[in-house]
């Protein structure tokens, strides 16, 4: 079983926490429960960074304290410990696999990125730039960072893919906790700055304030995934922005065409 199916945004779960706790985490576990019940063996979940309430410069480990703090959040880590105890008492063998800010698109151009509203940073910064949008509210410039602005770890939607694979094999050996990221940061600034080379274009953009619940820098370590043979492919931003632009230029209006 590859789960995916999830709501998703931090801003909204501290508006609905209960929708979330009830979507995500009590669905999630009656999902689990059917797995164990009927005999699906392995489970992959869609975990996240959000587990994680660390403000530090250093890539975040998964032996790193947990401590969500958005109902988000807290709905991946209940599963995360449900599937402990499945995997404990009823045998299923598992896999968390905490992405950090997924982001791209498919190179051969096939699948592409358009959430209803959009939520994700690259494709708002693309669509500003095509004028499909207003301009860009960047959302504070005085955090502790080089530029003042937020830094996150981009990794490509395809080498999320491939680390699926190879945790698919890797559950059988034991349960699988993995940070998913290429442990480089890039502030939104950088994105903008990405975003205007690839495309040519100039990103309309004001800094407004900061928004409730943002951490300053949110970084991967991805050892484990890396020793059991990951390596990402897209690690470059340029290249997971181009293959982000690519996707929307051809596909203005997303999924609605
Ligand atoms: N995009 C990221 O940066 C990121 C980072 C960390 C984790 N994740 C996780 O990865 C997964 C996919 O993320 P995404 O960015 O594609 O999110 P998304 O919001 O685009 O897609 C999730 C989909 O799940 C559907 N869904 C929600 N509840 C459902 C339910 N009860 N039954 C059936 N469908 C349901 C939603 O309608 C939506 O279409 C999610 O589990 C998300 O939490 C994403």
């Amino acid at each position: 079983m590859f789960h995916f199916a999830s709501l998703s945004q931090v801003g909204e779960s501290m508006r609905m926490p209960m929708r979330y706790l009830l979507d995500n985490a009590a669905n999630g576990i009656r999902l689990i429960d059917a797995c164990v019940r009927h005999g699906v063996g392995r489970f992959v979940l869609s975990s996240t960074a959000a587990l994680f309430n660390l403000d530090s410069a250093e890539p975040i480990p998964e032996d790193a304290p947990i401590d969500p703090q958005s109902a988000y959040g807290d709905s991946k880590w209940m599963l995360e410990r449900a599937l402990r105890w499945a995997g404990q008492v009823h045998g299923l063998r598992f896999a968390c696999l905490r992405y950090f800010n997924a982001a791209g698109s498919d190179p051969a151009g096939r699948l592409g990125e358009d959430h209803r509203p959009e939520s994700h940073l690259i494709p708002l910064v693309i669509d500003a730039a095509l004028g499909r949008r207003p301009a860009l509210d960047v959302y504070g410039d005085d955090y502790p960072t080089e530029d003042g602005t937020c830094i996150r770890d981009y990794v490509h939607v395809s080498d999320l893919a491939s680390a699926h694979l190879l945790a698919l094999e890797a559950l059988d050996r034991g349960a699988v906790i993995w940070n998913l990221g290429n442990g480089t940061g890039h502030s939104v600034r950088q994105v903008i700055a990405s975003v205007e080379h690839v495309s040519g274009l100039k990103v309309p953009y004001q800094v407004v304030a900061r928004r409730a619940g943002d951490a300053s820098v949110l970084v991967a370590s991805s050892t484990r995934a890396q020793q059991a043979g990951w390596q990402p492919a897209h690690g470059d931003l340029d290249d997971i922005v181009a293959t982000a632009f690519a996707w929307r230029k051809a596909h203005p209006n997303g999924y609605g065409d």
